[in-house]
């Protein structure tokens, strides 16, 4: 077996690691590539590679974001660009790249978790990521976007309608960051994010429109943003108007949010991507008009990458009851993780430690304590389906340790 390489980047291989991103994923022309390569990361820093004979034959990049879960911002690798070239696929080389890239994030990078957006499930599920976000598409004629009755009203508001522009980061930004921190999976976006993916300033594709909600006091409390796909009255059956976010602070901001998008009369079809924090049911007046689908292959995956770290970083909402267990972990591709620690809570915070030769009371492996950690999976299914094992007291503390307030969602793929 020939050797395999495995090492950052370098500053001038920018080139060859964007061509194989184009090859296995087509979309943006390499120069453009390279141009959102050097605003996002450090090659270096950012990008590993496998060569083989001088060949660059995998490869991936690790975005630096933050992620909230239940109210804490977590450092966080999201994996993207991740490609073997076709002929030497199967061969173990992006399973080996994956190993050494959990590795360098907690050491060189000092990150706590990952997420991605998998094409090939099997490929992340073995080396310990979980189905992450529950996303939801809603869809149908516009008057099934009509809000229910039960919602409150400002009358005193009013909604500004424009094109989205680069300066509608610094308004935007602060009411996303009011509604995201506090629930699970999204995205601390970057100022890069927020242009090319969310304003979509860089792409050449329809571009986002803005409604902003204002309450009775002038403040800025919710927005949506949107697309409009086709011509309504044209024989395009794709025509649609499509939500990228609905982000509402208040109740009122969803009455007036809606109201505005139902008034879209002229299209056939409106399509809504949520996740289950938001009861977009309960926020309409028919839920029955609604198409709901759960594009599955759409959802994040996510891991533990730092199991210590992660863990004493965990909400410092002081338990209701004595919370301690030992527990064993399973990780065979994150050895820093794999074996027994002590949990309890201490005083102020959690903590968690090594406990080797203690007896365990709980036991799991890194893909399902990733799915508690992130909410995705609560420790009475995790115990229902096998996947954890403890003792009554243990799936206390757990509870106490892991339940989260929502569950997760993020619509931001990378
Ligand atoms: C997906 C891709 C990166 C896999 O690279 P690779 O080096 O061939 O993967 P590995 O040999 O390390 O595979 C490890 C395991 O992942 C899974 N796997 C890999 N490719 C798979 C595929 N096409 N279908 C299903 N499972 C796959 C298998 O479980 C495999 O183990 P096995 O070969 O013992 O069954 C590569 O096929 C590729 O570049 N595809 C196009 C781009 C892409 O889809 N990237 C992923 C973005 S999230």
């Amino acid at each position: 077996m020939r050797e395999l390489e495995i090492r950052p980047l370098q500053a001038d291989e920018i080139d060859r690691f964007v061509n194989l991103s184009y090859y296995a994923f087509s979309g943006r022309t390499p120069d453009e590539r390279s141009t959102d390569f050097i605003r996002r990361i450090t090659p270096e820093r950012n990008v590993l590679v496998a060569l083989e004979d001088g060949e660059i034959v995998s490869q991936v990049m690790i975005y630096e974001f933050g992620v909230w879960i239940d109210g804490v911002r977590y450092p966080t690798g999201g994996l993207a660009n991740v490609a073997t070239v076709p002929e030497k696929a199967r061969r173990g080389y992006a399973h080996r790249l994956l190993r050494e890239a959990l590795a360098w994030m907690r050491n060189e990078l000092g990150l706590s978790v990952s997420t991605l957006y998998p094409t090939v499930y099997p490929l992340y599920h073995g080396l310990g990521w979980a189905p992450g976000g529950d996303a939801v598409r809603y869809s149908g004629p516009p008057a099934a976007f009509h809000p229910s009755a039960l919602l409150p009203d400002d009358h005193g508001g009013r909604i500004e309608r424009r094109l989205a522009r680069v300066e509608d980061v610094e308004l935007l930004e602060p009411i996303y960051r009011a509604f995201a921190r506090s629930r699970s999976g999204y995205l601390d976006r970057p100022r890069w994010y927020w242009e090319d993916n969310v304003l979509r300033l860089r792409r050449s594709t329809p571009p986002r429109w803005l409604a902003l909600w204002y309450d009775a006091e002038t403040q800025l409390a919710g927005y949506l943003l949107y697309t409009l796909n086709g011509r309504p009255l044209g024989d395009t059956p794709d025509a649609e108007l499509s939500v990228y976010e609905l982000i509402s602070l208040q109740p009122e901001s969803y009455r007036a949010l809606l109201t505005f998008l139902s008034a879209h009369h002229l299209w056939r079809r409106i399509v809504l991507d949520s996740g289950r924090d938001v009861p977009v049911q309960s926020l309409v007046q028919n839920p029955h008009l609604l198409d709901v689908q759960v594009p599955v292959s759409g959802h994040f995956l996510f891991r533990i990458v730092d199991l210590e770290k992660a863990l004493c970083s965990r909400s410092s909402v002081p338990p209701s009851q004595a919370a301690s267990l030992t527990l064993q972990v399973r990780d065979e591709a994150a050895p820093w993780n794999n074996g027994t620690w002590r949990i309890g809570w201490d005083a102020d915070r959690w903590i968690c430690e090594r406990a080797e030769g203690r007896a365990p009371d709980a036991s799991v492996d890194i893909a399902t304590l990733s799915a508690l950690f992130c909410g995705s999976i609560d420790v009475r299914q995790a115990m229902n389906i096998g996947a954890l094992r403890a003792t009554a007291d243990a799936a206390d503390g757990l509870r106490a340790l892991l339940t989260t307030a929502y569950p997760p969602y993020s619509r931001d793929h990378f």
